[in-house]
């Protein structure tokens, strides 16, 4: 596989930056980034690559048909990162969700197709298709029904299946990995995580939604990014991979160990609306990927959470960058074009 050509989706945003980095450092392979650069595209996150001649950034939309075309013509596999991947702008608005994660997930699907690339065509989803658990409920796994609550999970389970279809129906060598929630460097500061160390960095209030009591898994972003690498290069074509952090916690315990790391009182903490429709508790079983990919989530969460909090405070520029706007200034400054 040395040499290999991969075109990456959405490779400005969180886990996409993570994941080329990763390939950069560990791999030979050649890497095409294909991001859009919405709200939640930080071109600057790959700045110290842009002279790397393994390396190329095209910005352009999944669901421009020409543009992908032509990119599929020079791939041998993918790895679909692009998305809408925030629940709460989808229950404002879910129309982008659809454009994006659904119409463009089938653009690459038949771009991949018609170009005859040999593959594999990963394809990153979440645990949230599976719906919501309760206390007593076994942890997911692959085969349960998908039961999607929100329009953003809603869009992401309509991809999975359109990507089962084109397996079925055309032998597309799909690999479908379904991830818990991440957390680490480069999470854009709308999520969870980086929303309280920036707030509690800043002597804001903390806002925890309805009891606090929601459940999720968390996994350290790299885990996570090393699981999808094994699905490209181990994964069987048409299968489903669940990954997770077997990190089960509120968010009350997560809110409370940030405050512990920063030495932060309590009281910051502020109770309010909850999410219409907010999925009570995801679990994982992950027994299949690290049976069939030998992958296992590495970093505990104390580690994980000490290696977050410092990097955002050792970033302070990144984060006060995209709370300002001005990373939205990066593109023109270095391509001489608005975006
Ligand atoms: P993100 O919102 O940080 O990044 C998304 C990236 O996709 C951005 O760079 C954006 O510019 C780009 N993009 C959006 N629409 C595009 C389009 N039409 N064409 C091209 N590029 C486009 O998301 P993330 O948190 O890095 O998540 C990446 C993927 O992983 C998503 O598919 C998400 O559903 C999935 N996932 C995320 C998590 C998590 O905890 N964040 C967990 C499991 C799965
Ligand atoms: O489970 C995987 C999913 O994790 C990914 O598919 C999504 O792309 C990603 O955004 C994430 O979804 P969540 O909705 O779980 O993540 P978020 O960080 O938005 O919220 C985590 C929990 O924290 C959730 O129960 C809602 C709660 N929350 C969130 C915010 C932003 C709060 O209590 N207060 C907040 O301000």
């Amino acid at each position: 596989m040395n040499n290999k050509k991969i075109l990456v989706t959405g490779g400005c945003g969180f886990i996409g930056t993570n994941f080329i980095r990763l390939l950069m450092k560990e791999r030979d392979y050649h890497v095409t980034n294909l991001d859009a650069l919405t709200y939640a595209g930080n071109l600057e996150n790959l700045a110290d690559l842009e002279k790397n001649p393994r390396y190329r950034f095209v910005k352009g939309r999944i669901e421009d048909e020409g543009l992908v075309e032509s990119l599929m013509k020079e791939a041998e596999a993918v790895v679909n990162f692009a998305a809408e991947s925030h629940v709460d702008r989808s229950i404002k608005s879910a129309r982008p969700f659809i454009t994006t994660n659904v119409m463009g997930t089938q653009v690459l699907l038949d771009c991949f197709r018609k170009a005859g690339c040999h593959g594999p065509f990963v394809h990153v989803s979440t645990d949230e298709v599976y719906g919501s658990l309760q206390k007593e409920d076994p942890p997911f796994r692959e085969n349960n029904h998908l039961r999607p609550n929100s329009p953003y999970s809603a869009s992401k389970a309509s991809s999975d299946l359109l990507c089962r279809a084109a397996w079925k129906t055309f032998q597309v060598p799909v690999i479908i990995t379904r991830c818990s929630n991440n957390y680490g460097p480069y999470q854009f500061p709308e999520k969870l995580i980086p929303l309280m160390i920036i707030n509690c960095l800043q002597g804001r209030k903390l806002p925890v939604y309805g009891d606090g009591l929601n459940i999720r898994d968390w996994i350290f972003v790299k885990d996570h990014c090393k699981g999808v690498l094994c699905a490209l290069e181990k994964g069987r074509p048409g299968a489903i991979y669940n990954l997770g952090g077997n990190c089960e916690l509120t968010n009350l315990q997560v809110v409370e160990t940030i405050l512990r790391l920063l030495g932060k009182p309590k009281d910051l903490i502020e109770f309010v609306n909850d999410r219409p429709g907010h999925d009570r508790r995801y679990a994982m079983d992950i027994r299949l990927a690290q049976r069939e990919l030998d992958w296992n989530p590495e970093t505990d969460f104390e580690t994980g959470m000490e290696k977050t909090v410092k990097w955002y405070m050792d970033n302070q520029s990144w984060w006060e960058n995209i709370l300002s706007g001005q990373y939205r200034s990066y593109y023109k400054d270095h391509y001489g074009r608005d975006l």
